[in-house]
Order: structure tokens, then C-alpha cells, then sequence
């Protein structure tokens, strides 16, 4: 069969190489792709946008493309699901109206306090009916958040009220255009974060592996955010206790509240959640779709075939089958070019790929592009270098020796990533008490 992925970063790299290596799977077509997949066995790009609905139905039509999967939020929130749909072709992912859990903010909260599920306390304005009064009276910290989708970079941590108040009036002002037209503001909450993502058929889901992203661009998480420069899988953080908790208290009521709402949920669900240090787990967002950089480490632990457990999904059978994972821990070392995450450089020649690609591990691209037999920068986000190892310091290893063989001009990354859970690593290797509830881990 043939399979097409919309998209053209990381994510949508290790979808494609993941669906490649299925025995039933001929040929994966990625739309627009990236010099990534366009090298990859199997593989064959195909210069149309993932906003492009006509033109990618009218491509799955004359491919023959037995079974679509949707990388990026936009075109998930923009319906793409239910373009497919009207026209008989299978696609996996959820419709408009069950995207906007990830499409407006205010929304998804609403659902939340709707379906009693644990998040922030907040509340949501608009320019018109915003109570600065209702802001005074808070306490900082506090969190700002513009509604729609804003790529990872609509939310201001407010360590003043008069901050937060600015935070708004440049939300208000259109800094993020329709997507900060309205803001929630809700408490800060304190813990450890994870990324829970499963796979959801409309009612039953399956958990995939759980993950941690570093959203920060600066080693020791400081700097500004960005759409997420590294993640490890499986985390720590995520024991056996807290697992059952998160399907518990928060992803089984959101999949029943969703087909009770009249909007059931099939597609990647990703819950991003904050682990209270007794345990407790509160969500802090819902993004419609795989997480990127997440899909590279969680994706290569994945031993089952991708494409059965996405039709498994579409015909409402997901509890019938598992996920088989790599006992091995991933980590996955984001490599961002010069600027980023504002004004990038690109069109830099990259070298060494080809001496990467002579090492264990694996390194998916997501702003690259080809030019004249070279690859060049093309993106805020260019590489991900993602290792394998029985500890998480040796997948660590693997990841770094990776980025070591690579070279552009103005290139970032971080040093440190999956610095958590090695930690536990070492001091549970001292044999030192680390807190019981964070031993072990999950999937
Ligand atoms: N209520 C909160 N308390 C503490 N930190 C938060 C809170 N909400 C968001 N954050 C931080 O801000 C980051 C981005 O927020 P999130 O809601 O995930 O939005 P997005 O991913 O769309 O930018 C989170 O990963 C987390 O680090
Ligand atoms: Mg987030």
C-alpha cells in the first residue's frame, strides 16, 4: 500500500521513516517533506503544502494512498481531516471540531472545567470583556496565554501582575495576530513536566510512550521558548503510579467528554502535563497531533508496525491491539540554526550527514532543504540527532556523537538534554534515596 504524510519537519520525517519500514507499506509519499525524506529509502517527496487540501486530495486520489497521517496542527484545525473524509479517503487524525482542543486554548479549558478534569484555575477574555480589575487581584506568578495556535511562543510567564497586564495589551494589540485576540490567564503551577500522547480511535485509546521535551533554548532550561529543542523517552517522571493516574483522571474522561460532546476524538492525542511533586497530575495543554521533537525519540522506540496501529484506530479497534516499545532509552538533541527561535539564517550548507549517518543512532531533518546536490539550512529548527542506549546517559552518548559530526554556520543546540533524568540516573547509582514516587518509569 501506499501511505502519505502531510508536513515537512521532524515529526513528519520519523513518521515517514517509521512508516517505511512496515512490511505492508510499498511506498510513503510526504507532502512538501524535506531533504530528509527525500533521501530516505521508500520514500519520495511531493511538492504540495500541508494547506493545501485540494491539491493533497487530489494526490491521494491518483497515488492511490490507502491511509493518509496529518503531521502539523494547522491543517488538522483547519479541517483537513473532515476534507478527507467527505471524500472517501481514510486519514488519520481528529476533525476541525475535535482539533480545537489544541486550536483555541479557552476552549480546551473550557472542556476541562466542564468534564471535571485537573487543570489551572483560569479564566478568558477578549479586548472587550477583559477584567483588569479580576488581574490586580491575582498573584504573580501568573500565566498569559494567546488562545489560538501561536507556534509554541503565545505564552508569557508572568513574574508581575503589571508583566502579565503588558502581556495581554500586546496579545490584545494583534502580536500574534487572530491567535491573541483572546488570552486565558490562569494560575502558575509548580512541578516536573511530561508529555503523555496516545492514540485515540474515538473511544478506546492506547498510550504511547511517555516523553519529556525541553522547551527553553538555553542549556539549565533558560533562555525564551521554542517549539521544543530536545526530548528524551521514556520519562522518569511518569512512574507506574502516575501513569495510572494520568488514564485515570485525565485521558479517559477527556476521550468520553469529547464523544459526549459530540466530537470523538481519533488522532494523536497529546496531553501536556504537570507532575505535582506528590504525584498529581494537572493539564497544562492538549495539542492535537504527535509532538515534535517527541515523535523522533518516542517513535524510535516503537517496535510495532505504525500503520496497523493507525488502522486499528480507524476501524474503532484500538483495544484490540499493543504497542511493543524498545526496552532502550532515546534522547533526541534538537540542532536549531542562527536566530532562532526569531529571524533565522538559512541556506547554510550542512556538513558531515554522511558521517552521521555511518553511526548508530539516527538523524531525522526538519528545516532542510536540497540545492545542487547539497543540503542546506531552511528552518528555524534543522536536525534532530536522536541515540539509543540502555541508560539514558548512553543514549545521551550515542545523540551527542551525532551532533559532534555535524557543522553549519551559526549552529545551536543544547548540551544538556534529558539532564532530569539522568540525574535520577546517578543518584539512584549512588545509591542515594531519591523520592520514591520517581523511581522507575513507564513505558
Ligand atoms: N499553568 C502553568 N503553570 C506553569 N507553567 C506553565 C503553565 N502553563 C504553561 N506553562 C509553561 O509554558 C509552556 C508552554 O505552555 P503551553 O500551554 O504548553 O502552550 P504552547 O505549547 O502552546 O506554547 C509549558 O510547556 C510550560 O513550561
Ligand atoms: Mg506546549
Amino acid at each position: 500500500m501506499k501511505v502519505l504524510i502531510v508536513g515537512g519537519g521532524g515529526r513528519e520525517h520519523a513518521l515517514a521513516w517509521k512508516c517505511a519500514q512496515s512490511p505492508r507499506v510499498r511506498e510513503v509519499l510526504v507532502a512538501p517533506g524535506n531533504a530528509g525524506t527525500a533521501a530516505e529509502p521508500r520514500v519520495r517527496n511531493v511538492d504540495i503544502a500541508a494547506s493545501d487540501f485540494p491539491r493533497l486530495l487530489e494526490l491521494a486520489r491518483r497515488e492511490a494512498v490507502a491511509l493518509t497521517i496529518i503531521g502539523p496542527e494547522a491543517p488538522l484545525v483547519a479541517g483537513i481531516v473532515d476534507a478527507f473524509q467527505a471524500a472517501g479517503l481514510r486519514c488519520f487524525g481528529p476533525s476541525r471540531l475535535a482539533a480545537r482542543l489544541e486550536g483555541s486554548k479557552s476552549f480546551s479549558k473550557d472542556f476541562l472545567q466542564r468534564h471535571g478534569i485537573p487543570t489551572a484555575a483560569y479564566r478568558s477574555f477578549t479586548r472587550g470583556n477583559f477584567d483588569r480589575a479580576w488581574l490586580r487581584s491575582q498573584r504573580a506568578p501568573i500565566v498569559v496565554k494567546a488562545s489560538g495556535l501561536a507556534s509554541g511562543k503565545g505564552v508569557v510567564i508572568a513574574q508581575s501582575l503589571d508583566e502579565a497586564e503588558a502581556a495581554v495589551a500586546e496579545m490584545f494589540s494583534g502580536r500574534f495576530g487572530d491567535a491573541g485576540a483572546e488570552v486565558v490567564i490562569e494560575q502558575f503551577l509548580q512541578g516536573e513536566e511530561a508529555s503523555f500522547i496516545v492514540m485515540a480511535d474515538g473511544e478506546h485509546v492506547l498510550p504511547l510512550a511517555t516523553s519529556q521535551d525541553h522547551k527553553r533554548l538555553q542549556d539549565g532550561d533558560l533562555g525564551p521558548n521554542t517549539g521544543g529543542m530536545g526530548a528524551y523517552s521514556p520519562a522518569p517522571v511518569v512512574t507506574g503510579a502516575v501513569h495510572e493516574r494520568v488514564m485515570r483522571e485525565i485521558i479517559t474522561p477527556s476521550i468520553r467528554g469529547l464523544s459526549r460532546d459530540g466530537t470523538p476524538y481519533t488522532g494523536f492525542l497529546y496531553a501536556g502535563l504537570m507532575i505535582a511533586a506528590d504525584g498529581t497530575p494537572m493539564v497544562l495543554e492538549f495539542n492535537c497531533r504527535f509532538g515534535d521533537p517527541e515523535a523522533q525519540p518516542v517513535l524510535a522506540r516503537l517496535e510495532s508496525d505504525l500503520i496497523s496501529l493507525c488502522e486499528a484506530a480507524l476501524e474503532g479497534g484500538l483495544d484490540r491491539v499493543e504497542a511493543h516499545w524498545d526496552r532502550r532509552a532515546a534522547v533526541a538533541v534538537v540542532l536549531a540554526a542562527a536566530g532562532y527561535p526569531d529571524a533565522v539564517r538559512s541556506g547554510d550548507p550542512i556538513a558531515g550527514l554522511d558521517a552521521a549517518a555511518g553511526r548508530p543512532g539516527k538523524v531525522f531533518h526538519a528545516g532542510t532543504r536540497r540545492a545542487h546536490g547539497r543540503v542546506l539550512t531552511s528552518g528555524g529548527r534543522v536536525l534532530c540527532a536522536v541515540g539509543l542506549g540502555d541508560r539514558v546517559s548512553d543514549a545521551q552518548r550515542q545523540a551527542y556523537a551525532l551532533v559532534d559530526c555535524i557543522r553549519y554556520q551559526g549552529m545551536q543546540y543544547r548540551h544538556d538534554i534529558a539532564h532530569r533524568a539522568i540525574a535520577r540516573e546517578l543518584s539512584a547509582a549512588a545509591g542515594r534515596p531519591i523520592d520514591a514516587t520517581r523511581q522507575g518509569g513507564h513505558g
